[in-house]
């Protein structure tokens, strides 16, 4: 009997260690937008990719639609380790002090996809990324979401439509300065609160790729989109560097692995994802959209475009230019 005891407590042992070993490791994966966007789509592809990459030895718990944080708590967060994983949208890095982020908010300055992927899957990319590790931070990949359009509750054609229109923009200095140069008026806000905010008339308009304008309902806010292309909004997926650095290799290895695919999916999936929102928004007939004319949308690029110089000062000259060099783009020929 004694004996009988002893060995049920050695095998109760064993499975309670048994069960300790097999604890996974967990990754917190926050973000702002809905499920069915871009980011959404890849945040959850991402996940089941790692899980069965690791057979199960990592678990990624996505949290869409700022269920968890909101934009700026985020970042916090993340520096924290209250959550490991995030991919914020390039607009938002200024206020962590990485101000290169805020090239690719420069208006017009990729003419699509083909042009971006130049940038964000080539080396001025990964440099750009790399300044990320003394805050504490890894850059793991960069995602699109897609070319973003202005709305308001006037039809917008031309540079003066948007004339002291209060704005929703997000952190970002660049689009501050490209909203004033408008003559509009720029107002920050956290993207969470942005249905609120036009509904209620707190702003007048905003910019976003029809993914976010779709899932959010801001068109049922909106009475006019104007497809403008004027600037680009994407993500860039970061992890906290201790955690990242803190992982056993052959793990870290496989979720790397994860990753990338994940990245080369959100990086094929964006622009139907994009499309088919902009299908959404047309058949609702609550919204009137717009695609401008060739000449209209040179007026737009005519205004905008001299926004690459003020900002010079902030993001650097050298960058932007080997921005340039990179898509061949010649702002003196326009
Ligand atoms: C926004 O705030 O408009 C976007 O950055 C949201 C997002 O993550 O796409």
């Amino acid at each position: 009997m004694k004996m009988y005891s002893m060995l049920f407590g050695l095998v109760a042992f064993g499975l309670t260690q048994g069960a300790l070993a097999q604890e996974p490791i967990v990754i917190k994966f926050s973000h702002v937008v809905a499920t069915d966007t871009p980011k959404g789509k890849a945040a959850e592809f991402f996940k089941k990719r790692a899980e069965e990459l690791t057979q199960g030895k990592v678990k990624v718990e996505v949290y869409p639609n700022s269920q968890l944080y909101k934009d700026k708590e985020e970042m916090e967060a993340l520096q924290l380790g209250a959550v490991q994983m995030l991919a914020p949208s390039l607009a938002k890095f200024g206020p962590l002090g990485v101000k290169e982020f805020e090239v690719f908010d420069l208006p017009f300055i990729f003419d699509g996809y083909a042009d971006l992927h130049k940038v964000t899957q080539g080396s001025i990319g990964a440099a750009i990324l790399k300044k990320l590790e003394p805050k504490g931070i890894v850059g793991l990949g960069f995602w699109d979401n897609g070319f973003k359009s202005f709305s308001a509750n006037t039809p917008i054609r031309m540079p003066a439509d948007l004339k002291a229109k209060k704005m929703r923009i997000q952190s970002s200095k660049v689009l501050e300065e490209q909203m004033r140069t408008l003559g509009a008026l720029p107002q920050v806000m956290a993207f969470s609160e942005v249905y609120q905010a036009l509904q209620t008339g707190v702003v007048d308009g905003t910019e976003n790729p029809h993914s976010n304008l779709y899932t959010q309902k801001m068109f049922e806010v909106q009475k006019h989109v104007a497809v403008t292309d004027h600037g680009y909004l994407g993500y860039a997926v970061i992890v906290n560097k201790k955690f990242w650095d803190g992982l056993p290799a052959d793990i870290r290895g496989q979720v790397d692995t994860a990753m990338k695919e994940a990245t080369n999916y959100a990086n094929t999936i964006a622009k139907e994802v994009n499309d088919e929102a902009l299908d959404g928004v047309r058949k609702s007939g609550k919204t009137e959209v717009y695609v401008l004319k060739p000449e209209e949308r040179l007026a737009f690029k005519k205004a905008l475009v001299p926004v690459h110089r003020k900002m010079e000062g902030r993001i650097g000259r050298e960058l932007i230019e080997s921005i340039y060099k990179e898509t061949a783009f010649d702002p003196s020929k326009l």
